[in-house]
């Protein structure tokens, strides 16, 4: 049976690559340096579990699915995805990109998913946008692992439950459990913590409500599920900032992690978002085990 090696939720910023790559020393933001540090930590907790193939999650942000069509869950099953759209090149610098599908376990995942009662739309013809490109920059920006795409929609109201995200999320956990492969499997998803989009509290000194960021984190640091279904709402993440509901596909992660405290928790205040960094380790932490085999190799041949 396959390893669930790793389990990645984070915020996705389509500025980071610009704000620490592109952007001259001298005219960087003040937390570039931080935040380019924070982010090469995180990239080291997935390096670490040594993942062969990555079940991602995002949401298409209107770039290929509208009001009229805008499918609730998807999975892409294809041999090759490209990625990033025009108005990401133009606005955030953000590179093209050809990735690797795993159709073997895109198809294994669809037809487990409808044995357990979620009846996801399938795409040949998915294009990726920021919601997995983001996680690839920090993630694993060498981007040579071959991909499961899982969008969600987090955009177009109305949605599906907090419960029903936390759900489908413990049954991609199962289905992962259950492939038949001896591959080491990450699930890496992006989400937003409070967010504004194009409404009055966007680009503030903070995100829009910073006190709901510190809380969200310590729900998923905790493995939580009960307080984030008690307590978020469609009506409640809404009133934290429009785009809020991108919490959404932090919860589905959970799911996949369960409902278990994370191995690896950091964040970083930027001045108009609180960004978001969290790793599990269903199959127990690689950074253990290093130090562990570290502490069994004789004094004499260390030194
Ligand atoms: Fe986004």
């Amino acid at each position: 049976m396959a390893t669930l090696s790793a389990v990645l939720a984070t915020t996705h910023h389509p500025f980071f690559y610009k704000a620490t790559e592109l952007t001259p020393r001298e005219d960087q933001l003040p937390q570039a340096g931080e935040w380019k540090a924070k982010v090469a930590a995180y990239q080291e907790t997935l390096t670490a579990a040594e993942p062969e193939l990555l079940v991602m999650v995002g949401s298409d942000h209107f770039h290929q699915f509208f009001y009229d069509n805008y499918p609730t869950f998807l999975i892409g099953k294809q041999p090759r995805y490209d990625a990033t759209f025009y108005n990401e090149i133009r606005e955030f610098s953000l590179p093209t990109y050809e990735l690797e599908g795993h159709e073997e376990l895109s198809g294994y995942m669809f037809q487990g998913l409808l044995d357990r009662g979620f009846d996801l739309s399938i795409s040949h013809e998915l294009k990726l946008d920021h919601s997995i490109i983001c996680p690839i920059i920090t993630t694993r920006p060498q981007a040579d692992l071959p991909i499961v795409p899982i969008y969600t929609n987090i955009f177009a109201p109305p949605l599906p439950s907090p419960k029903r995200f936390y759900d489908l999320g413990r049954a991609i956990r199962e289905i992962i459990d259950e492939y038949p492969s001896d591959k080491r499997v990450a699930a890496v998803g992006s989400g937003h913590l409070s967010l504004e989009l194009g409404g009055p509290r966007m680009f503030g000194e903070h995100g829009p409500d910073p006190a709901w960021d510190v809380q969200a984190i310590q729900w998923l640091a905790n493995g939580d599920i009960d307080a984030i279904l008690a307590n978020v709402t469609w009506e409640s993440m809404s009133k934290s900032g429009n785009a809020t509901p991108g919490f959404l596909d932090l919860i589905l992660m959970l799911g996949i992690a369960g409902p278990e405290p994370a191995s690896y928790v950091d964040d970083l205040d930027l001045f108009h978002t609180r960004e978001m960094y969290v790793t599990w380790y269903p199959d127990g932490d690689p950074r253990d085990r290093a130090a562990t085999a570290e502490a069994e190799i004789p004094e004499a041949v260390r030194a």
